[in-house]
């Protein structure tokens, strides 16, 4: 694998007025309502540790107030830890100048915010152009750049129209432009997408994978959305009161959750829906024969189910580009259909 792209190490953050005492009892074990009521001090996160590889959508899912935004304000250093590092295309950015750290959030990351924040008076096609006018840029030179990313996603046309006259869906379609006019290779999204409505939501989302695809940015998404989450991560983080329960591949974590919290979160999902071909089937080149047909590794369970019409009884070559890949058994389809227990090495949920 490549060096990850951003790399969080041993960060911690606790708020209040001498944190650094603090840090002492959070980092000999004293968790986040201990240390507010009898320190006054709020755990922000504890020795969070994350990877994030280039090219990849890194989810940070959590409820309100686990840690999400306070996390991806460290990665431009809108905040500063109150220990650990963070690595931006291997460099510690903790020991960056103003001047780098000003560079670093020009020219690295672009942020698109949950209530879009566009400026009022400027036209689409002027929020858009944004990075580029802060860099000082006149409208010829930024004007074709800016209507190539607003058409990008999907704004054709609509560069002379000021933000409140478009509908929210459309102003965060803006902020997308105006994140890819920056060209920057990091995104920081945070709850991008959870200020607006179901169907508009979901066509955003199909977006940013559509432009994904293409662009192959390093995407640090947040939400608190469990589908959401599932549909976009490669990486998929989940924080509870400023401390990382479990980090994985989606469908790893969810065939071996490694704690009661987060059997709880996933277990209302409609796993044949996420669930892919890949995560359930046997790893194997070998054709055990009488296989009913073939399908792909992504294919989702509902979709091998529907395929099979329920014959329990039926097996499916699993094959990528022609090539086996393994075998998947529509027994091993309905087990994964039962959500799984906190696995081994993590607590197991009393029953
Ligand atoms: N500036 C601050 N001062 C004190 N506490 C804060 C501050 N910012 C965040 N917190 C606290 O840190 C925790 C995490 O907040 P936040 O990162 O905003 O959570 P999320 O984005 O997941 O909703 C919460 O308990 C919140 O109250
Ligand atoms: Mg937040």
């Amino acid at each position: 694998m490549a060096d990850p792209k951003i790399s969080i190490r041993h960060l911690y953050k606790i708020f209040g007025a001498t944190p650094k005492r603090a840090l002492e009892h959070v980092k000999a074990g004293m968790g986040k309502s201990e240390l507010l009521e009898t320190h006054h001090h709020v755990l922000g996160l504890r020795d969070i540790n994350v990877d994030m590889q280039p090219g990849e959508i890194t989810v940070i899912m959590g409820l309100s107030g686990s840690g999400k935004s306070t996390l991806i304000r460290h990665l431009n250093r809108l905040i500063d830890p109150t220990d650990g590092e963070v690595i931006v295309n291997g460099e510690n950015i903790m020991d960056y100048s103003e001047a780098k750290l000003r560079r670093l959030r020009r020219e690295n990351m672009s942020m698109v915010f949950q209530k879009f924040a566009l400026l009022p008076h400027r036209t689409v096609l002027e929020n858009a152009a944004t990075p580029l006018i802060v860099e000082g840029a006149r409208p010829r030179d930024y004007e074709a750049e800016a209507t190539k990313w607003l058409d990008r996603v999907g704004l054709e046309g609509q560069g002379g129209q000021y933000p409140h006259q478009l509908s929210g869906g459309m102003q965060q379609r803006v902020g997308i432009a105006r994140a890819l006019t920056s060209n920057s290779d990091i995104m920081l999204m945070d709850e991008a997408f959870s200020a607006l409505d179901p169907l508009i939501r979901t066509d955003m989302q199909d977006l940013l994978i559509e432009l994904q695809r293409e662009l192959a940015k390093t995407i640090v998404f947040i939400t608190h959305d469990l589908d959401e989450a599932l549909k976009l991560a490669d990486h998929l983080v989940i924080l509870k009161d400023g401390e990382v329960i479990q980090q994985g591949e989606p469908q790893h974590i969810l065939m071996h959750p490694n704690d009661p919290y987060i059997v709880d979160f996933i277990s209302d999902i409609n796993r044949a829906r996420v669930l892919r071909a890949r995560t359930v089937m046997e790893k194997t080149s070998a054709d055990p024969g009488g296989l009913a047909g073939t399908v792909a590794p992504d294919a989702t369970l509902e979709s091998v189910i529907a395929k099979s019409q329920g014959d329990t009884t039926l097996s499916y070559r699993v094959a990528r580009d022609g090539e086996q890949v393994g075998v998947l058994s529509m027994r091993e389809v309905v087990k994964a259909l039962v959500p799984t227990d906190a696995a081994e090495g993590g607590l197991r949920r009393a029953s």
